[in-house]
């Protein structure tokens, strides 16, 4: 059991990320006691608002750390929340804003086990959600006989199996994914994939996906802030904000859970500020027609992941 809101630990766990004004939210020390101190307050606040499931990966710095750590300290261990965590890529960041390499990529079966036993050591039972993270074609990991096995293995042992998805072929990489059979069963009962009002490509492969009963999350819900720059006052989004009663974030984020495919949406929120005001999002209804006159802000899937290539680590 989650909460239709979710609460991304990427921006939070190391100094470094690719989300917008980061300067202007993040300002001060960026120290490893800072940060913490800052994921315990941002927990601390998610909880007090009702949410349940928390997102965490290898690759984001401490963030398993700060979790499990707060996890401590608030006495909420043994399933008062669910924590979801990725496997896939290495933190290299050595905990530098310019470090020139943040992240390291390796889907091989080694790299599953050792990474298992570093998040299980840190969330322990706590961990129920285990994802590939940004599993690709090219990668080969769908077709590795090695990891599916173990995949399966541990779907055996409590602990849900999924991937998240990235780039302009997210759709494919579901497909494939949803086609897997390791002694005739799949190991997959969740995908977490980009779904926003400037990226919307991969929405009939998630509709398939929760159609096999797989639990959908929806990441990057603000295109990394880009959805909330302040854009044309006068454009669509701010327009149907104002008309909602809302900020921008709250509106798109809205358009995410209106997805009758999306179980839980990832708030990248850094502060309780723009936590709350994503949380608005649980307030509006669209009207008829509304949905998809904003959804004509999409992007084509190479000039949208093309743009994010470009945002720089800050
Ligand atoms: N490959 C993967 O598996 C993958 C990839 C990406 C994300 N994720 C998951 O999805 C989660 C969310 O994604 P994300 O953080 O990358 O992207 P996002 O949700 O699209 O963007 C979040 C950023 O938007 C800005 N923002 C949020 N609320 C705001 C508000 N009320 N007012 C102004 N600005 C606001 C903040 O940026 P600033 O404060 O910097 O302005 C925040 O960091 C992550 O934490 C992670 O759990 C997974």
């Amino acid at each position: 059991m989650v909460t239709r809101f979710g609460l991304g630990l990427a921006a939070i766990g190391r100094p470094a990320y690719i989300n917008l004004h980061r300067s202007r939210d993040l300002p001060g020390s960026r120290s490893v006691a800072a940060m913490r101190t800052r994921a315990h307050g941002l927990l601390d606040h998610a909880f007090e608002t009702g949410i349940r499931y928390f997102d965490a990966a290898r690759s984001y710095g401490r963030a398993e750390e700060f979790l499990a750590g707060w996890l401590d300290l608030r006495g909420l261990r043994g399933g008062a929340v669910v924590c979801g965590s990725k496997w896939g890529y290495t933190y290299v960041g050595g905990w530098r804003m310019d470090a020139l390499v943040q992240e390291v990529k390796d889907h091989s079966l080694n790299q599953l086990v050792s990474q298992l036993a570093e998040s299980r050591r840190l969330l322990g039972d706590d961990l129920r959600l285990y994802q590939i993270h940004s599993a690709t074609l090219e990668s080969g990991v769908l077709e590795d006989r090695g990891v599916l096995s173990r995949l399966l293995e541990l779907s055996g042992e409590g602990v849900a199996i999924g991937l998240s998805v990235s780039g302009p072929r997210q759709a494919e990489v579901v497909e494939r994914a949803m086609a897997v059979s390791v002694d005739g069963r799949n190991p997959f009962t969740a995908v977490q994939a980009t779904w926003n009002l400037l990226q919307t490509a991969a929405g009939p492969a998630l509709r398939a996906a929760h159609d096999r009963g797989w639990a959908v999350l929806v990441k990057e819900g603000l295109a990394n802030g880009r959805l909330v720059e302040a854009g044309d006052a006068a454009g669509p989004l701010a327009q149907a904000a104002a008309r909602h009663g809302v900020a921008v974030d709250a509106l798109a984020l809205a358009a995410i859970l209106s997805q009758s495919w999306c179980d839980v949406v990832l708030s990248g929120a850094v502060t309780p500020q723009q936590l709350d005001s994503n949380l608005e999002a649980l307030g509006v209804t669209f009207d008829d027609g509304e949905l998809s006159e904003l959804t004509e802000l999409a992007e084509k899937p190479t000039d949208y992941w093309g743009r994010r290539a470009e945002l720089p680590w800050s």
